[in-house]
């Protein structure tokens, strides 16, 4: 089978330098000659290299072509568009390939967020058409997300996923709708740290630690946008808001809005959330969280049920601390989620905010605080205060999270704190969108940790938390706020009262 590939940008040059490692005919076209040459020689560069790896044979390069002209492409198996993301340049496209391509040809479009139904409906045969959408940069990211458009027949569907596991993909399947799979699930991020930030629960670049440090992300929410370009994220927010007719959970930010107005645009114009100075360094490198231990046998009552009661009590007693089930403790954590009823008193009272923020809570002595299982990944905890508390607390909390091996860091109230809230609202949007059937458990968490490099997929990750924390920091949201934004997805309700996970 002959490939064709339109646009020799970015990623139509990688996804040719797929084609040709696959062993297949591959000809490249773009209308522009200079853009042309310059994917051509990407396409070179990048097979030369694979080559000295000894990952292709010496000669894959002899398999590409380009051609300057769209009748070029007559007598492609498969095109895969990877033109400039406007949809009127789009669909003329796929009418054109429609005239110069044979009436078997299947065209594929590699737009991250025009609907894949509306490029069909300019096709000649929409049932050819299909999306294989690649992530940058195509020859190495591992994931294919392949997009069944409402006209889609198997006969495209199955022929985009064998090309795309011929090239050495992992497939996923995506019903279409805004951000297909991959980019609906990973919404939450950006948006829920917008969010956070617009509250002022914490700055951003404390959002950006909590995620590294107390999740084990790559990147935080800020930085991930200043690289990508906050007018680019700008834009795919507002196209979800479009699509979806007004999702509240898709609502675009005022600050997007704003720093876009002030040509803050992230890196690629020196300021965004971050300034990045000449030498690079735009963020202080994160603390080592302390060493564990020096619990000294002290006791202390860790109540609650859940994964994350369980995992506390775990580490601290390997830090040393006794643990008591009653009689007197020097403290009191209350660490499952949803609040215990009796609670000892004399003894400083940490309480996880789940259900509740601090202040909803009630108990305007105790320090607030959060952490997500698996405590493996964690190395931070954040913790909130009220006004009226005392030092002492503060000064308990800071310590026995100390002793268990947990950097700290101060934020304000709120259900969840921050990573709470990202990551609880990261769960809510893939039981959303496996229970509207826009794709499989399995593929959300292969699309997030694969494409999206999240460091685990949002279905396991609810499961190693416990859905009853996971809707508990949901409710409380929806109850403080009155959202719907907050409104708890109903497969993740389900599951987490029947006791059965989200696939
Ligand atoms: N860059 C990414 O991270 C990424 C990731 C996934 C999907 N995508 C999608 O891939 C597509 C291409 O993105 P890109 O980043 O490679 O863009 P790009 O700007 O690097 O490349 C686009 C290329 O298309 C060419 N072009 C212009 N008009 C054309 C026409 N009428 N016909 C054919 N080619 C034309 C341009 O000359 C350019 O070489 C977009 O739909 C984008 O949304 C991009």
């Amino acid at each position: 089978m002959i490939l064709g590939v339109v646009g020799a940008g970015t990623m139509g040059a990688g996804i040719a330098q797929l084609g040709c490692a696959t062993g297949m005919s591959t000809r490249l076209h773009d209308p522009l000659p200079d853009a042309l040459a310059a994917g051509e020689r990407r396409v070179r560069d990048g097979l030369r290299r694979w080559a000295e790896k000894g990952r292709v044979d010496e000669d894959a390069a002899s398999l590409l072509e380009t051609v300057a002209g769209l009748e070029g492409l007559e007598g492609c198996g498969l095109v895969i568009e990877a033109a400039p993301e406007r949809p009127e340049l789009k669909r003329e496209l796929f009418g054109e390939l429609s005239r110069v391509c044979g009436a078997d040809a299947v065209l594929a479009t590699n737009t991250s967020s025009i609907p894949v139904t509306s490029l069909a409906s300019a096709a000649a045969r929409p049932e050819n058409v299909v999306g294989m959408h690649f992530f940058n940069p195509p020859p190495l990211m591992d994931l294919l997300e392949v997009i069944r458009a409402d006209q889609t027949g198997d006969g495209a569907l199955e022929l985009a996923v064998r090309t795309g596991e011929a090239m050495g993909k992992r497939v996923i399947l995506a019903a279409d709708g805004p951000g297909f799979l991959v980019n609906r699930c990973g919404r939450p991020f950006a948006g829920e740290g917008l969010r956070l930030l617009q509250e002022r629960v914490a700055t951003a670049e404390q959002i950006d630690r909590i995620c590294r440090m107390g999740g084990g992300f790559r990147m935080g929410p800020f930085e991930l946008m200043d690289l990508v370009g906050i007018d680019v994220g700008f834009e795919v927010a507002k196209s979800f808001a479009e699509l979806s007719f007004g999702e509240p959970r898709w609502r675009p930010s005022p600050i997007q809005a704003r720093m876009v107005a002030a040509g803050r645009l992230g890196r690629k114009t020196g300021r965004g959330y971050y300034d990045y100075p000449d030498d690079g360094a735009y963020r202080a490198d994160d603390p080592e969280p302390p060493a564990r231990g020096g619990g000294h046998g002290a006791p202390v009552a860790i109540l609650g049920q859940g994964p994350l009661a369980d995992g506390l009590r775990e580490r601290a007693r390997a830090a040393g601390y006794e643990l008591r089930e009653g009689g007197p403790a020097e403290l009191v954590v209350d660490a499952g989620p949803r609040p215990t009823a009796e609670l000892p008193g004399g003894a400083p009272l940490l309480v996880l905010c789940a259900r509740h923020g601090l202040a909803e809570r009630g108990e305007p002595a105790a320090i607030g605080f959060h952490l997500l299982p698996p405590l493996d990944g964690s190395r931070l905890v954040e913790l909130t205060r009220l006004p009226g508390s005392q030092s002492f607390a503060s000064d308990a909390a800071e310590t026995f999270f100390a002793r268990l091996g947990f950097a700290a860091v101060w934020v304000d109230d709120a259900p969840g704190l921050v990573l709470g809230r990202i990551v609880c609202q990261l769960v809510n949007e893939a039981a959303f969108a496996i229970g509207e059937g826009v794709g499989s458990a399995e593929d959300v968490d292969t699309g997030l940790t694969l494409g999206l490099r999240h460091p685990h997929g949002a279905v396991a990750w609810g499961d190693a938390i416990g859905l009853d924390h996971v809707t508990a920091v949901l409710d409380g949201l929806w109850e403080e706020r009155r959202e719907e934004r907050y409104r708890v997805a109903p497969l993740l309700r389900r599951a987490a009262i029947t006791g059965t996970p989200l696939w």
